[in-house]
C-alpha cells in the first residue's frame, strides 16, 4: 500500500488513463492506474481516497464491455467518471445510456447548471473535450444532472451524498476549458486528499525502498548521460552513497561534450565511483569498411555489450542492477503492479552466470516527473532536459563507412546545430534536433577557390511519443545561421542541407 494519499485511476483501455493519472499527480497526490478486472475487496487493500473510472473505446452496449464490479460503488470511495465511466456508472446504478445518434466528437460548448461540488458554472458556455457515440439519456435515481449541450440533456451528473460523479467530456485534456481544475476540485474537495506527492517525498520514500532493497550489498548502473539513466544512478547513489558503481562506455560515438558532463556530474559533483570505458578506438575497428547500417548497429551494440561484461566480470561482489524503467514501460507491459523481477541472464547484455536482482526507483515515475526529480537532485538542466539519443550514438547519424575523423565532423557540426537551437529557445518545443553526414560530396566555391566537399543534413522534428514526427518549421534566420556557422566553422563541409521529411514515411534517424 502507498503511503501516499492515492487516487486510483481504473483502466478501460484509455488511450487517456495514464493522462489522467498524469493530471492527477500535478495536483501533488499520487495515482496509478489499475485495471477494469479489479474487485471491490482488492480495491479495498489499496486504501485509495478516490477512484476515477477513464474513458474506454468500447460501447457501454457491447457484448464484451467491460463492467467493474458494483460493489465499487458502495465501498464508500468518492468516484469520478469520465466518458465511458461516467456512462458506466450511470448504466450499473440504474440510469439509462443510449445510442441516441447524437455523438460529439471534439470542441464542444455546455452549460452548467446550478454550482456543484465538481462543476464552477461561468457566465456562459464552458469549452469541453467530447469523444462519444453513446449518450446519459436518464441519471440514475438521486442523481442530479450538473451540465449539458446543445446535443445531449446530460453530460454531467452527481450525487454529492454517494461521493459519485460523471462527465461526458475529458478533463485530463488540455482542450477542455477549466479541465485541471476540475481534476483538482475532485482530488482535494471532493476525495480530501492530502497533496503529498512532492518532489521531496518521493525522493525520501524511493531512498528508503532503496536501501531496504539494497541493505550492505553492492550495485551497478550504467549510465549513459541520458535523463533516466542519469536520475536513476543520483538516486541510487543519494541513497547507499559508494555501494554503488556506475559504468559508461565511451563508444566515441557520443555527443560533444557529454563523456565530460557525465565525469563532471558523476565523478566530481556527486563523488561516484565510476569507472570510464573509453573505448572510441576499439569501436573505430570494430566499424572500420563496414557501410550496412543493420550491420553497424549490430557491432555496436555487440560490442558494447562485450566491455561491459568485461568490466562487470571485474566487480564480481555486485547484487544489484540498476535500471531507469519508467511507470509507462511498467503499464504498457501489462505487468502492473510493482512485484519485484528477479533479473534473468543478460539484462543489459551481462554476463550469462551472473545473477543480478534489479533495483528500478523510476518504476513509478512519468517522464516529467523523472526530470522534476533529476533537477531536485541537482543535475545540471543540460542532462535533465537532454533529449532523446539512439543507443548507437552518432553512428546511425554517419551515413556509410564509421571513422574517426568523420564522427569528430560531425559532432563539431551537432554541437552547433545544438547550441543554435538552444540559443533561439527552442530546445523544448522541438522534440530531437541534429545534424547527419552522408557520403556524396557537392562542387562549391568559398573565397576564389573550388570545394569539393561534404554536405550537412540538419534534422529537427516535433513529435509527442517518437512514433510519429513532423519536421520542425524552424525560422528561416536560425536555418540561415546554421548554415553560415557550420559551413565556415567545420573543415570538409561546404553545403548545409534541411530534411523536411515526416515520420512516416521517412523515420527520425537516417538510418
Ligand atoms: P526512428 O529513426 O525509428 O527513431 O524514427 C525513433 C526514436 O528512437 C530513437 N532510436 C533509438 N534509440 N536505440 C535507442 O535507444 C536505437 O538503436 C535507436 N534507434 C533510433 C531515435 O533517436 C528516435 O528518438
Amino acid at each position: 500500500m502507498s503511503p501516499f494519499d492515492t487516487v486510483l485511476v481504473v483502466d478501460f483501455g484509455a488511450q487517456y488513463s495514464q493522462l489522467i493519472a498524469r493530471r492527477v499527480r500535478e495536483v501533488q497526490v499520487y495515482s496509478e492506474i489499475v485495471p477494469w478486472s479489479i474487485t471491490a475487496e482488492e480495491l479495498r487493500e489499496r486504501n485509495p481516497v478516490g477512484i476515477i473510472l477513464s474513458g474506454g473505446p468500447a460501447s457501454v452496449y457491447a457484448e464484451v464491455a467491460p463492467r467493474i464490479d458494483p460493489a465499487i460503488y458502495e465501498l464508500g470511495v468518492p468516484i469520478l467518471g469520465i466518458c465511458y465511466g461516467a456512462q458506466l456508472l450511470c448504466l450499473q446504478l440504474g440510469g439509462e445510456v443510449a445510442r441516441t445518434g447524437s455523438g460529439e466528437y471534439g470542441r464542444t460548448a455546455i452549460s452548467v447548471g446550478a454550482p456543484s461540488g465538481l462543476l464552477v458554472g461561468g457566465d456562459g458556455p464552458l469549452d469541453v473535450w467530447m469523444s462519444h457515440a453513446d449518450s446519459m439519456v436518464r441519471p440514475p435515481e438521486g442523481f442530479s444532472v450538473t451540465a449539458s449541450s446543445l446535443e445531449v440533456d446530460v453530460v454531467a451528473l452527481e450525487s454529492p451524498e454517494r461521493r459519485i460523479y460523471g462527465v461526458q467530456f475529458h478533463p485530463e485534456v488540455v482542450h477542455t476549458t477549466g479541465g485541471q481544475e476540475l481534476i483538482e476540485r475532485f482530488c482535494l474537495g471532493v476525495c480530501g486528499a492530502k497533496q503529498s506527492w512532492t518532489r521531496s517525498s518521493v525522493i525520501e520514500l524511493a531512498t528508503e525502498v532503496i536501501r531496504e532493497q539494497v541493505g550492505d550489498r553492492r550495485v551497478l548502473c550504467a549510465l549513459s548521460g541520458g535523463v533516466d539513466s542519469s536520475v536513476t544512478a543520483a538516486l541510487v547513489h543519494r541513497a547507499i552513497g559508494d555501494q554503488l558503481t556506475c559504468v559508461f562506455v565511451d563508444t566515441g560515438l557520443m555527443r560533444a561534450g557529454e563523456a565530460e558532463q557525465v565525469e563532471a556530474t558523476f565523478r566530481e559533483q556527486f563523488e561516484v565511483d565510476l569507472v570510464h570505458v573509453k573505448a572510441g578506438d576499439r569501436f573505430f575497428a570494430a566499424l572500420a569498411g563496414v557501410t550496412e547500417p543493420e550491420a553497424k548497429r549490430k557491432i555496436i551494440g555487440e560490442l558494447f555489450i562485450r566491455l561491459f561484461e568485461e568490466v562487470s566480470s571485474d566487480l564480481a561482489d555486485i547484487a544489484f542492477l540498476a535500471q531507469g524503467t519508467l511507470y509507462p514501460d511498467i503499464v504498457e507491459s501489462g505487468s502492473g503492479d510493482a512485484a519485484t523481477i528477479k533479473s534473468h541472464h543478460n539484462v543489459g547484455g551481462l554476463p550469462d552466470d551472473m545473477e543480478f536482482e534489479l533495483v528500478e526507483p523510476l518504476r513509478q515515475l512519468f517522464k516529467d516527473e523523472v526530470r522534476a526529480i533529476g533537477e531536485e537532485l541537482g543535475l545540471p538542466p543540460e542532462m535533465v532536459w537532454r533529449q532523446p539519443f539512439p543507443g548507437p550514438g552518432l553512428g546511425v547519424r554517419i551515413i556509410g563507412e564509421v571513422t574517426k575523423d568523420r564522427a569528430d565532423t560531425l559532432r563539431e557540426a551537432d554541437s552547433i546545430v545544438l547550441d543554435e537551437i538552444q540559443k533561439a529557445g527552442l530546445d523544448r518545443a522541438i522534440w530531437q534536433y541534429f545534424a547527419v553526414l552522408p557520403t556524396i560530396r557537392s562542387v562549391g566555391v568559398m573565397g576564389d577557390e573550388r570545394t569539393y566537399g561534404y554536405p550537412i543534413i540538419i534534422r529537427a522534428v516535433t513529435s509527442e511519443d517518437a512514433m510519429t514526427a513532423d519536421w520542425a518549421r524552424l525560422p528561416y534566420e536560425l536555418l540561415e545561421r546554421l548554415s553560415s556557422r557550420i559551413i565556415n566553422e567545420v573543415k570538409g563541409i561546404n553545403r548545409v542541407a534541411y530534411d523536411i521529411t515526416s515520420k512516416p514515411p521517412g523515420t527520425i534517424e537516417w538510418e
